[in-house]
């Protein structure tokens, strides 16, 4: 079976790592985390859920166990409210109860809760210990389990607290997109999308091109061009994220890692006024492009056509929650807390065309334009 290799490279720790994609990986995952890790005696702690565990979790730990490693298993909650402090602490202690040393490692085998609190932990342990992703949701293949960002929420917003802790290497096996259900591949798909329309006309085509197929993911011809397309959308991460590991405050340029908040800062703040526990993040993120995009044209940066065609894309990808419920003064409220705030001015990453990001401080967008789009949004 074919596998494709994304190289990223962080010059500022001057390494680099793997991300493996490709169908039925999952079964040699022990010699990929002993080529990463460059032993197989080590200890590894595998941080998972419950679900995930039920379905991948023994054949990941045979797997790793059968090289040689010493397996331990941590189990969280499923779902954004696990996010959490509380699950932090417990994650920490495990790895403490366990007696996990500088030289073991965390593998995170989940969607992007998981990798991203298993993440976290992994950084803070002993002050960093290494950290291996296999990331089961579209999601967490093609964003959150490359580049390194790891955190939790709080109760102030989403991911408000967290660190920058690059894996050793990342495992995709595109083969566990078959037990995701209906709204987790809308919302990998919404994030995919978001992906594609910062990249450019090829990727936001071929994006839209599997939407227009059946998800039939028992077909291994099926699984084998979304094996391309998740490597396609990881390329162009890696190469963002290269460019600017850290998201530096003060780079704004269309190629700094802040475009990848691209239809966040809307979605963030439906999922907060809602708990996190009423959209999935990437169908918040759907939402998000969806108003991203009018605003850009109020700003007459993106003409109809355009935001046609991003909305066209979005509704490919499923359907999304309805919003009609939600207050649109308390995510206007919302706004204002915004973590991708730089001093007292919010970004917005807007378009002008596919593949053209722009950021824009909210001082340069009339109150009117952005009141104007909750409008049409919520309408
Ligand atoms: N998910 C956005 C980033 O990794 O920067």
């Amino acid at each position: 079976m074919d596998r494709t290799l994304v190289n990223i490279k962080i010059p500022r720790q001057q390494t680099s790592y793997d991300i493996t994609i490709g169908r039925g990986l999952l079964v040699d995952s022990g010699s990929w985390a002993a080529a990463a890790l460059g032993n197989r005696d080590s200890k590894l702690l595998i941080v998972s859920n419950r679900k995930v565990f039920g379905l991948y979790g023994e054949t990941v730990r045979k797997s790793l166990k059968d090289v040689g490693f010493k397996i331990e298993v941590h189990l969280i909650g499923d779902g954004e409210r696990f996010k959490s402090f509380r699950t932090l602490q417990d994650t920490l202690a495990a790895l403490s109860e366990k007696g996990l040393t500088r030289t073991d490692a965390v593998v995170a085998l989940g969607g992007g809760v998981v990798g991203d609190l298993a993440g976290f932990a992994a950084s803070l342990h002993l002050r960093g210990i290494d950290l291996l992703q296999i990331p089961t949701t579209l999601l967490s293949m093609i964003d959150s389990s490359v580049g390194g960002k790891t955190g939790i929420n709080t109760s102030f917003g989403k991911n408000l607290v967290g660190t920058f802790h690059q894996p050793k290497a990342v495992l995709i096996d595109v083969g566990v997109l078959r037990s995701l259900d209906d709204r987790e591949l809308t919302a990998g798909f919404c994030e995919a999308i978001k992906q594609a329309a910062l990249a450019g006309p090829k990727l936001f085509q071929l994006t839209a091109d599997i939407l227009k197929a059946d998800r039939r993911f028992d077909d291994p011809t099926v699984l084998d061009a979304v094996a391309r397309l998740v490597a396609k959308q990881v390329a162009f991460k890696a190469k963002i994220v290269r460019g600017d590991e850290t998201e530096a405050t003060d780079n704004d340029s269309p190629t700094s890692r802040k475009i990848l908040n691209f239809g966040h800062t809307f979605g963030h703040a439906l999922e907060k006024v809602t708990d996190y526990k009423y959209l999935r993040h990437g169908e918040a993120v759907g939402y998000g492009i969806k108003f991203a995009a009018e605003l850009s044209k109020k700003l007459e940066l993106l003409d109809q056509d355009e935001v046609d065609s991003l909305n066209d894309v979005v509704r490919r990808a499923g359907m999304l929650p309805t919003i009609s419920n939600i207050d649109p003064a308390l995510v206007l409220e919302s706004l204002k807390h915004d973590k991708k705030r730089v001093g007292n001015s919010l970004r917005w990453v807007l378009l002008r065309g596919i593949g053209k990001p722009v950021i824009v401080p909210d001082t340069e967008i009339p109150r009117s334009a952005v009141s104007s789009t909750l409008k049409t949004i919520f309408r």
